[in-house]
């Protein structure tokens, strides 16, 4: 601690005086355990022993700059957090436990620079989604950002791994949409999109950024949204025919007009919970009359009426989707936490042909049978996600992919008899998945991180073992990743359980 905070004060002029408020020491700060925890959006974690050694929240560049060559000076590693959603921690703690880390917070990086003239923004990687929806719809009524659904979620994280919400099938997801880039590398030389080059800058927007550098800020292109947008969130039990609803609503919910997009969590309702509600939850990029008219030709089955449709401002949709009402203030958009945060353990698949009802009836059982809140997040792909091919960026879950399902299970009591229990039954869940979900690889979205695919031996695995993960998450891209990794960052200085490998790496 002590070297590291020298070599910081050496390197950034009167550093000395502003740590109090930006250098949090496990040892000796009484603000490191509430720090620590303020953004750990899993508290799983909590309690866990590899814990960074220090936390600094830089309030300018240079600091990251400096925190970058002083943990390669004193041989420590870093982790960044943005938002820290990660689902397995990765921004906060560390299984590589013989290495000692460091962790930079971005918290105080995060201003937003909205320019309508071209139609863009600058976002620093502090910020959240709430953060850039927010500010867009406070310069414009006809912009929006296709990107996640949960506002707390930060930028640095998600657009590093791809990122999609309800604006999907209409443009993508967040990652499509960067087009400038600053990182800082491991020289602490701050790059753009130019003088990075064409590889690094494929690398980062989607292909795990955090494995090349620390991101300072994201140049992104705004889309056009109308003056109003309709929703709806329709419910549907067993015994009024989900399964059934479930089972066409794959046939049609990736070939529905691009501005529709309808996403279904089907979940057990708690403990002892004696049915399956499926939520059908929607955003149409257009007025009532015209959803319900294409609802009529396309998904009749589900009896959508008008009084389900309410027409709003595309910001109050954000609102409304996150969970709030649609007359909340927007200002619950800028909260950085998540209201419902405890425990919880999610894994993912992609679906290219539909799941047969005894299949689905099949999971309902198994949902039924947990004994805490879990549930099947599905969101349809197709629309624009057809027209991107699969190595135009490193995310590659493109066309031939019906829907991403995501498996989530959250609990109370944050203990770890409490915890292997619920990991147990959703190990199961994706067992009993497998003949029905994408195959050779069987695809993960790497933004819903899930270690028991695999993690990198002390920050150091060859390729070959790293592709038992790898190719899930990033296909035939993986490879390519690992090409300009090993250029770019040689000594594997920015590493993770679940970073991009070096190639002829030998242990
Ligand atoms: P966090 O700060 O934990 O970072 C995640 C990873 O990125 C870590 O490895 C971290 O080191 C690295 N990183 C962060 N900032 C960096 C930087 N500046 N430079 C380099 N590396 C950096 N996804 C989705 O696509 N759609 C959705 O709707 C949602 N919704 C959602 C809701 C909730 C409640 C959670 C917990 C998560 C989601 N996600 C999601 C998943 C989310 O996209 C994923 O967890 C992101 O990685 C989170 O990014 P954060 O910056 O918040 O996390």
């Amino acid at each position: 601690e002590n070297s590291f905070m020298k070599c910081m004060s050496n390197r950034v002029s009167d550093y000395s005086k502003s740590t109090e408020k930006t250098v949090f020491i496990k040892s000796s700060s009484l603000l490191y355990p509430k720090m620590l925890a303020s953004l750990e959006q899993n508290p799983r974690w909590l309690n866990s022993s590899s814990k960074p050694l220090l936390i600094v929240a830089p309030s300018h560049e240079s600091e990251i700059q400096a925190a970058i060559l002083c943990s390669k000076e004193i041989g420590v590693h870093i982790r960044v957090r943005s938002g820290g959603h990660d689902y397995e921690g990765l921004s906060y703690k560390s299984y590589l436990c013989k290495t000692p880390f460091i962790m930079i917070d971005l918290i105080n990086i995060r201003s937003i620079d909205i320019n309508l003239s071209d139609e863009t923004a600058w976002v620093q990687a502090g910020a959240t989604l709430g953060e850039l929806y927010y500010k867009i719809s406070k310069a414009s009524k006809v912009h929006g950002f296709p990107a996640g659904v949960c506002p707390s979620v930060g930028v640095g994280g998600h657009f590093s791994g791809g990122g999609f919400g309800a604006m999907v099938r209409k443009h993508g997801i967040a990652a499509d949409q960067i087009v400038d880039a600053y990182l800082i590398d491991v020289n602490g030389k701050i790059l753009d999109k130019k003088s990075m080059g064409e590889d690094v800058f494929w690398a980062i927007r989607g292909g795990s950024a955090t494995s090349f550098g620390v991101i300072l800020a994201w140049k992104v292109r705004l889309v056009r949204v109308p003056h109003i947008v309709t929703v709806f969130n329709v419910q549907r039990t067993l015994e009024q025919g989900v399964t059934k609803l479930i089972h066409r609503w794959q046939y049609i919910a990736d070939k529905l007009h691009e501005d529709l997009f309808i996403r279904i969590v089907a979940q057990n309702t708690g403990a002892n919970s004696k049915t399956i509600q499926g939520q059908f939850n929607s955003l149409f990029l257009g007025q009532k009359d015209n959803l319900i008219s294409i609802m009529n030709e396309s998904f009749p089955e589900l009896g959508l009426q008008a009084k389900d449709c309410i027409e709003m401002s595309w910001i109050q949709s954000v609102l409304y989707l996150a969970g709030y009402n649609k007359d909340d203030p927007i200002e619950l958009l800028l909260n950085r936490t998540t209201s419902y945060k405890s425990p919880f353990k999610a894994k993912s698949d992609f679906v290219q042909e539909p799941i047969p009802e005894t299949g689905l009836e099949g999971v309902w059982k198994m949902l039924l049978n947990e004994d805490t809140l879990a549930m099947l997040i599905m969101d349809p792909f197709g629309g624009k996600m057809n027209e991107i091919s699969e190595t135009e960026i490193p995310f590659p879950h493109r066309k031939g992919n019906l829907y991403n399902i995501q498996y989530f299970v959250k609990w109370d009591e944050n203990k770890i008899e409490e915890s292997n229990k619920h990991i147990k039954w959703i190990r199961m869940v994706y067992q009993y998945m497998t003949p029905y979900v994408s195959k050779s690889p069987r695809a993960s979205y790497y933004n819903y991180r899930d270690l028991d695919l695999g993690s990198n031996k002390n920050g150091n695995t060859s390729y070959s073992e790293a592709s038992v993960w790898g190719i899930n998450y990033f296909k035939r891209n993986f490879r390519r990743l690992a090409h300009i990794k090993t250029k770019f960052d040689p000594q594997n200085f920015f590493r993770n359980e679940q970073s991009i490998p070096i190639l002829n790496f030998l242990p």
